[in-house]
């Protein structure tokens, strides 16, 4: 028997990354118990697979099926409304004058704190079902809105909640280390992330990954690499926000802690480049950041030509307010300089490399059955056709999860 069988593609991407790219025209896919069974061309796969024993049929006729896609960047749990720093930011208020005035990140943890759990899973799933939508099977989602012990471990209590009920994967990111709380002082409040909420996180057993600010006016590398360390005590993996709004040293830092992914990077120097790429890091772009702040992109060039496997988020926040993979990997061409092939690398194998989920983002034998239909005959077309979703059907685990 063959759980779900798509037939008649007018393309399968089975595999993208930085250097690599393999795709079949005229293809099927077959799917059973959750994972990728048969990919090729539909006639051979068919003679194996035939439609008879199928228990569900997708016809893909001029479709094009890539795999779904791994966004390793979000601050996908928040709660209130932003939309005036949008404005304000429009009249030519910077991101960092917001944030000192009070605005950006501390009013987040305002609404946060005050919405009950239930509130922050019901806001979760509504960004993971747009999300699903367009195309995203698989998603860290970071905590950093609380910024005290109780708000921090119910925030990930929340993602662990919305993640069980939900189809999209979810990667949850232990992130204390987001911005210093109004009225306190920097070094005062890493202590406190280091001795009382990374223990308890910990013990909760629900995040991952730790994540840092490294950045001008938030944590320093000295503190940012005292939070890193104690998550490495605690079992967490180690994140950067790096360079940025500033130059800081954040690059350097994730390299030296062998961290999983050093994102942002908008200010990185070649050094830095160098330096992940011998620490095998995984350089995280966020090109949505850069266009809704008006900011130059990051040089994903250098990145490429020094073969580090670049990968592309949304970085899904509310002041960077999309949830479109899509929308990433356009401005990943128009504005970065990657193909379209390379872009849907970004947004899936690589991405999966930012995560440590090694088998996410590809449509191999054994891998899961996580894909995206598109309303449209190639891969080309998630970059090409923006300002609307491209994504008709998604597939997670081998179940048609969005349609
Ligand atoms: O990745 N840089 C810090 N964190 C987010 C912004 C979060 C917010 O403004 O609420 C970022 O850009
Ligand atoms: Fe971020």
């Amino acid at each position: 028997m063959t759980d779900l069988l798509l037939t008649d593609a007018a393309e399968v991407v089975t595999y993208a990354d930085h250097e690599r790219f393999e795709r079949t025209e005229d293809a099927a896919v077959a799917v059973d118990d959750g994972r990728v069974v048969a990919v090729g061309p539909t006639a051979a796969v068919t003679d194996d697979h035939p439609e008879s024993d199928a228990d569900a049929v997708v016809d893909c006729a001029g479709r094009a099926v890539v795999p779904g896609f791994v966004d390793p960047h979000t601050h996908a749990l928040f709660a209130g409304d932003r939309s005036d720093e949008f404005e304000a930011k429009l009249r030519g208020q910077t991101y960092q004058e917001i944030l000192e005035a009070g605005g950006g990140i501390l009013r987040t943890v305002e609404a946060v704190r005050a919405a009950s759990t239930d509130e922050l899973v019901a806001n979760l799933r509504d960004e993971l079902d747009v999300m699903l939508a367009h195309g995203t099977t698989t998603a860290e989602v970071k905590s950093g809105y609380g910024l005290d012990a109780e708000t921090e471990l119910r925030m990930l209590d929340a993602i662990d909640r919305a993640a069980a009920e939900h189809p999209v994967r979810v990667v949850p990111t232990f992130m204390g280390a987001h911005a210093v709380p109004t009225g306190r002082d920097a070094d005062d409040y890493v202590e406190e992330v280091v001795t009382e909420q990374i223990p308890a996180v910990a013990e909760q057993g629900v995040a991952a990954f730790c994540d840092v600010f490294c950045e001008e006016g938030v944590f320093d590398v000295a503190q940012s690499r005292r939070v890193l360390e104690a998550g490495i005590e605690h079992g967490l993996t180690p994140k950067v926000h790096a360079e940025e709004l500033s130059h800081l040293g954040g690059t350097q830092l994730a390299a030296e802690v062998g961290a999983a992914s050093a994102d942002h990077l908008l200010h990185a120097t070649d050094e830095d480049v160098d330096a992940l790429v011998a620490a095998d890091v995984t350089p995280v772009l966020l090109p949505g950041t850069a266009f809704g702040l008006g900011a130059a992109y990051a040089d994903a060039e250098a990145f490429l030509d020094r073969g580090a496997p670049v990968a592309l988020a949304t970085d899904l926040n509310p002041n960077c307010y999309s949830q479109s993979m899509p929308f990433a990997m356009t401005l990943g061409c128009v504005e970065m300089g990657l193909t379209p092939a390379q872009a849907l690398g970004a947004a899936t194998a690589n991405a999966a490399r930012a995560v440590d989920r090694p088998d996410a983002g590809r449509l191999e034998p054994g891998s899961p059955a996580d894909l995206a239909v598109l309303d449209a005959p190639s891969h080309v077309h998630l970059s090409y056709n923006f300002g609307v979703n491209p994504v008709d059907t998604v597939v997670v685990g081998g179940e048609v999860a969005h349609e």
